[in-house]
């Protein structure tokens, strides 16, 4: 337990002992400035303080006096008052990760860090919440209280308020015996995984589960108008035609044009548009408008003579009009769907430092902003009433509707 590098700095928390490979399982104040690497932690009244330069912090905060503390073997570190009940548990306070015996309560989450080596959070200057799910639980129907569970063989299981299993998510059935360890963790790719290790054979931690294979998966991955690729199986960012990452040396920024945009109020007469097609790509399903056409030519005709749009999708039958940015893009090879991006062209006798990069319009690829941290899956079906039920809708996030992914 306590203090770990984190980036630049150090962080205070929990790490399993005895590993060759430092493995953090719980991080105190985790969006907190660092500490620094000879902070201690005071006992008081009301748990564990952790003073920083900045400020009196708490490493662990109890509700009522706390009279000891301990750490137990299966990494939750507890406060008990004098009466011996707890009054603070680190495993009711998860960061990324769940240990065996811990439980994942409805509407708590898991979220997932930076980096591997940085235990934050990606910072997020709106709704931490996306408002898409990647992963459902498909407990519809299950009523409120629902847990996640993770057992000591590697059981992750959900269970209903009443205590009835109503959902396998791993097998479990793994080896229990000494020197083996399972941890379940929502990692910085936005996957979430069932590791195990063997300290008998000093390995590392193998992944015996993971919720999806394809790492294009996790939703918001890439930027805005921005859309993955798997190469080698590793995720990459893709801008969309004639649109440049807003952060050359980060792919996962997003992109804008690097043309002025189309407008309803003043028309820039210095550019005429055109639609680029991108093929095999799926986005998410928002636009203000759907028209039955039958021809890819009248879509993009559609899209051209409306000054509100900016994007148009085509699966044969319905072309659907969107205003950029365009979310939670990926190559989708067996789609038949074709995205058509508006796309400016200066015209010839323009003054081509307009079309310069610096020069050119900002986007709204600043205002709006993915977040990069991933929750976990425990969001569950509360009430399915409010939900406009689209055939992807099963699950709901909150008051939100959340989409099933298979
Ligand atoms: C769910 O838990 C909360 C808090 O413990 C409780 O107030 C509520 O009544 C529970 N809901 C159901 C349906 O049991
Ligand atoms: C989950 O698996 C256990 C056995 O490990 C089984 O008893 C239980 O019925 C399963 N639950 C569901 C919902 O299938
Ligand atoms: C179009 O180009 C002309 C000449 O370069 C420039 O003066 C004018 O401001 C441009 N119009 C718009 C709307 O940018």
């Amino acid at each position: 337990m306590f203090n770990f590098r984190q980036g630049n700095g150090h962080a205070a928390g929990i790490f399993l002992a005895g590993i060759p490979e430092e493995t953090v399982v719980w991080t105190a104040n985790r969006d907190d400035p660092p500490v620094s690497n000879s902070a201690t932690l005071l006992f008081t009244g009301d748990g564990l303080a952790l003073p920083t330069a900045e400020s009196q912090n708490y490493f662990a905060k109890s509700s009522g006096s706390a009279s000891y503390a301990s750490m137990l073997d299966s990494g939750n570190f507890v406060l008990y008052n004098s009466g011996r009940e707890i009054v603070w548990q680190s495993f009711d306070h998860p960061t990324d990760t769940l240990l065996p015996s811990q439980r994942l309560l409805s509407g708590d989450e898991l979220l997932s860090a930076k980096s591997e080596a940085d235990h934050s959070t990606v910072p997020c200057r709106f709704s931490r919440h996306p408002s898409y799910a990647y992963y459902a639980s498909s407990t519809f129907g299950a009523g409120e209280n629902v847990t996640l569970n993770l057992g000591a063989d590697g059981h992750l299981y959900l269970l209903n308020r009443t205590g009835s299993n109503i959902r396998n998510i791993t097998d479990g059935g793994l080896p229990t015996d000494e020197g083996k360890l399972y941890l379940m963790r929502i990692d910085a790719d936005g996957i979430f995984r069932l590791y195990s290790h063997d300290l008998k054979k000093d390995a590392i931690w193998s992944v015996v589960w993971e919720s999806s294979k394809d790492k294009c998966v996790p939703k918001g991955l890439c930027g805005l108008n921005s859309y993955c690729v798997l190469i080698d199986l590793q995720p990459d960012c893709r801008c969309l035609p004639r649109f440049e990452s807003v952060d050359q040396g980060n792919p996962t920024s997003g992109c804008e044009g690097n043309f002025v945009a189309d407008a309803c109020k003043n028309r820039n007469e210095n550019f005429t548009y055109t639609m680029e097609e991108l093929e095999s790509t799926t986005w998410e399903n928002v636009s203000y408008m759907s028209l039955r056409l039958s021809g890819k030519n009248d879509c993009i005709q559609g899209c051209l003579e409306d000054c509100n749009c900016e994007a148009a999708f085509f699966d044969g039958t319905n072309c659907r009009k969107l205003r950029l940015p365009l979310r939670y893009g990926r190559r989708a090879n067996g789609t038949s769907d074709i995205a058509l991006i508006k796309v400016g062209v200066p015209k010839p006798d323009t003054d081509r430092r307009i079309v310069q990069p610096g020069s050119k319009k900002k986007g709204r690829t600043d205002i709006l902003s993915i977040c990069l941290s991933f929750t976990a899956l425990i969001h569950f079906i509360v009430d399915f009433r409010d939900c406009v039920v689209e055939t992807q809708c099963l699950g709901i996030y909150k008051n939100e509707c959340c989409e099933w992914w298979p």
